[in-house]
């Protein structure tokens, strides 16, 4: 992954092509409100919109059309809502809304998932964990997202005694633990200097060359304190001390159960955004959080996930550190002033979030 170029897009010529990929569920009603956060900064931006997930697969038979994805291709940024549709769960796995997702990370070659957790001053109370504990999370979980059980052999069999059997093949070559790696120590060289490799080398082929890799790339780091732990005890460690974590690193599967974990120790899974990174600048940013069809169209639904992605959009894509660290403290103000959603045991609804996001960032 190359550093992006830092020069902030007011001043560059540069015009940041961003597509918008609202997706299904509540994507619609959060995207509208990233939109009106990111109409308010006023940037050098050129905007398109393509179908994605299940209103992709109603409106052409495919949750990931060939259009959507040569826009994706095109741009210089993916902003996404979220996919998924309870009403699609009978169809066939690969035209599945969550397929779209899972192909535009590998045809994008996007392989490096960052999901930073921090406690937002004020929400100590609404996190699962005690106050204490909960104000001491600053970590960023780095995820791989082209390989593991995701994209190995799958399939239904019929075994010998005529019993149905499932199978997903988790595997990993050394050249993917390699660059995600890489990723990796150079994010912990750019905060406390420490990274933790999560893995289940005790009982997993796929973990023990995941942490031999692991060590050998530590070699060019030697400023980058390493250590080991078995996703077990780290999703235990999460909560018991999560203080204790920087940046941790891990395969697919494992970094998407844990993201979703440490998103209820910082208040809600609707303040969690993600980035997902392959060898350039270009990137996909959304929400860490599904679709969520149970309170899709009420206009409840948190948006500050979805701004928080603009915000990383911001930051990898566009080389505009300055509109990114804006608008995270509009988000860190709001949230201090006590708006909070249904999702932190408030009345606010998404548009009154957008506003209250909006007009911090005019003060
Ligand atoms: C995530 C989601 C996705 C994943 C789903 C929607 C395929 O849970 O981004 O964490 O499993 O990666
Ligand atoms: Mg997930």
């Amino acid at each position: 992954m190359r550093t992006p170029v830092r020069n902030d897009v007011r001043e560059g010529t540069r015009i940041l092509k961003i597509l918008l990929l609202a997706g299904d569920g509540i994507g619609p009603e959060i995207m509208a409100e990233a939109e009106r956060v990111l109409a308010a900064l006023d940037l050098p931006v050129t905007l398109d919109r393509a179908l994605v997930g299940g209103a992709a697969y109603e409106a052409t038979g495919h949750p990931l059309p060939p259009e959507t994805l040569a826009k994706a291709k095109a741009a210089d940024a993916i902003l996404f809502g979220a996919v998924g549709d309870p009403r699609f769960d009978a169809v066939e796995r690969h035209l599945r809304p969550e397929q779209a997702i899972l192909g535009l990370r590998s045809e994008l070659g996007l392989f490096a998932n960052l999901r930073p957790a921090k406690l937002f001053p004020g929400l100590e109370d609404s996190s699962a964990l005690r106050p204490e504990v909960a104000a001491a999370i600053d970590l960023l979980i780095v995820r791989e997202l082209n390989g593991d059980v995701y994209f190995g052999e799958k399939g239904l069999r019929t075994t010998a005694n005529g019993e149905r059997e499932g199978y997903d093949v988790m595997s990993y070559s050394e050249s993917e633990v390699r660059r995600i790696a890489h990723v990796a120590f150079r994010a912990a060289q750019g905060r406390q200097g420490r990274l933790c490799s999560v893995d289940k080398a005790n009982v997993l082929e796929t973990s023990q060359l995941w942490r031999d890799v692991v060590i050998e790339v530590a070699k060019d780091y030697p400023g980058v304190e390493l250590s080991h732990m078995y996703v077990d005890n780290a999703a235990m460690q999460l909560v018991r001390n999560p203080g204790q974590f920087d940046v941790v690193v891990t395969g697919n599967l494992f970094g998407d159960i844990l993201s979703d974990q440490a998103s209820m120790c910082v208040g809600s899974i609707g303040l969690l955004a993600s980035a997902s990174l392959g060898e350039g600048t270009k990137g996909l940013y959304e929400p860490i959080h599904g679709s969520a069809p149970d309170i899709a169209g009420q206009g409840v639904a948190n948006p500050l996930a979805m701004i928080l992605s603009l915000a990383m959009l911001l930051r990898h894509s566009g080389g505009d550190e300055a509109s990114a660290a804006r608008i995270e403290a509009a988000v860190a103000r709001v949230l201090a002033d006590g708006c909070r959603g249904a999702d932190l045991g408030g009345t606010m609804g998404t548009a009154a979030l957008g506003d209250a996001v909006v007009a911090a960032l005019r003060n």
